[in-house]
């Protein structure tokens, strides 16, 4: 009797013990610091022992990678990369491996350079990576060829560590990370002089938060900067729905048991600090295009080409976000808006079924695409080295262009 009492009573313990560590921990989360460590991970860079500036490691020709440093207005050093298409290295490979390996002091006297600021039909992706990790981490390497797979003499790709990451100065916050794609953006129109219809926008996971606001930002500048398009793989809806979704080491679920208890979840979001608005981003993006069509004074905008992927089997970050971000995008076309149920029932009408590739469905408008394709297989980084990847980028230079 009183053994069972016992064993009870420490059952009872262990249980409590186990609910105040749960909830010590979630008190934890609404520590700045610590919220840093959940949502930009910048400290475990995985290339360790590697040096940044020696992409041959990743695979690369020599000097078909130029690492160069930019710097923000408010003092700043990022490490970025711009990548050479194969197809335009082997053209000119001879004068390419005789130049200084290694970061150079000056990108703008390094024949790379010279091919991409020169040649009128260069095509550039402007390349935002998810969180951890730096420029040469697991699947990224694979991506940045992937994306000139279309097209290897001609699209070139720019992408940087932000703040905090790599070797890159200082350390990640939502402000900081704008404020270097706002950097990268200006060198590539400013520097390297390439115009906006010639420039993509890449995201994947945290990057897509950079790439959706960037694209934003520039749509709403009095006087209106469009890019070509804008590709996101693996997305987020936004932070307060990725810690309610977020599963540690892709298993254990973080704030599920929280997420059951919508008040008490909305009472932690109140400490988050960094928030990546996505989804309001990407609907006032959109709308702003689609008003704009209808208005009557002034030239009306570019059109909007917008491409979501997703793996089915990213434990990372569940699909339901590009869900939840096409519904966003495609309420942002409507003038009277649309339940996320009606547009369910509206998908199977566009939706192309790819079998064991996954599905697709769109929406077209006067004013642009946006499309969400949801592929079986991918993960949350291996998608990105996809050729389902390498098209949606082609399509997003060549809405309304003849390929050359
Ligand atoms: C972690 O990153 C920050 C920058 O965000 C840096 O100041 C700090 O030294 C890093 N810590 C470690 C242990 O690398
Ligand atoms: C959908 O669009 C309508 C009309 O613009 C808007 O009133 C509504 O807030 C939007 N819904 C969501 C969830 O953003």
């Amino acid at each position: 009797m009183s053994v069972t009492a016992t064993a009870l009573q420490s059952v009872a313990y262990a249980v409590a013990g186990a609910v105040a560590s749960y909830f010590a921990f979630v008190a934890l989360l609404t520590v700045p610091f610590v919220q840093n460590q959940v949502i930009y991970l910048n400290n475990v860079t995985l290339t360790w022992f590697k040096d940044v500036n020696y992409p041959e490691q990743w695979g690369f020709l020599h000097n078909q990678v130029t690492p160069f440093h930019l710097r923000t207005g408010d003092g700043e050093t990022l490490h970025a990369w711009h990548i050479l298409p194969p197809g335009l290295w082997q053209q000119h490979a001879e004068e390419l491996i005789q130049e200084p390996a290694g970061l150079t002091p000056d990108i703008t006297a390094r024949k790379s350079f010279e091919l991409l600021r020169d040649d009128p039909d260069a095509l550039l992706v402007l390349y935002f990576h998810g969180a951890a990790g730096t420029l040469g981490s697991g699947h990224r390497p694979p991506s940045y060829k992937a994306i000139y797979g279309m097209e290897p003499n001609r699209i070139h790709t720019v992408a940087i560590d932000y703040r905090g990451f790599g070797t890159s100065t200082g350390s990640p916050s939502e402000q900081g990370l704008k404020t270097d794609a706002l950097t990268l953006a200006r060198w590539a129109m400013n520097e390297a002089k390439i115009p906006p219809e010639r420039i993509v926008l890449f995201g994947q996971s945290l990057g897509t938060a950079v790439a959706v606001y960037m694209a934003n930002h520039y749509a709403k500048l009095p006087e209106p900067v469009h890019f070509s398009g804008l590709v996101l793989v693996a997305p987020f809806a936004d932070v307060e729905l990725l810690t309610a979704t977020y599963r540690v080491a892709g298993t254990i679920p973080l704030l599920e048991p929280v997420a059951k208890f919508p008040k008490l979840l909305a009472y932690l979001n109140r400490f988050i600090r960094d928030k990546w608005p996505t989804k309001d981003r990407l609907a006032e993006f959109i709308r702003l295009h689609e008003e704009a069509s209808s208005g009557s004074s002034g030239s009306p905008r570019p059109g909007y080409w917008v491409s979501i992927l997703h793996g089915e089997d990213d434990y990372d970050i569940p699909w339901a976000h590009s869900e939840q971000l096409f519904w966003h995008a495609v309420n942002a076309t409507e003038p009277a808006g649309i339940s996320f149920e009606e547009l369910e029932k509206e998908k199977p009408e566009s939706r192309v079924d790819m079998g064991a590739g996954g599905w697709a469905v769109e929406r077209r408008t006067a004013r642009g695409l946006v499309k969400e394709q949801i592929l079986k297989n991918g993960l949350h980084d291996r998608i990105m080295g996809y050729p389902a990847v390498s098209l949606a980028i082609y399509g997003a230079f060549h809405h309304g262009r003849e390929p050359r």
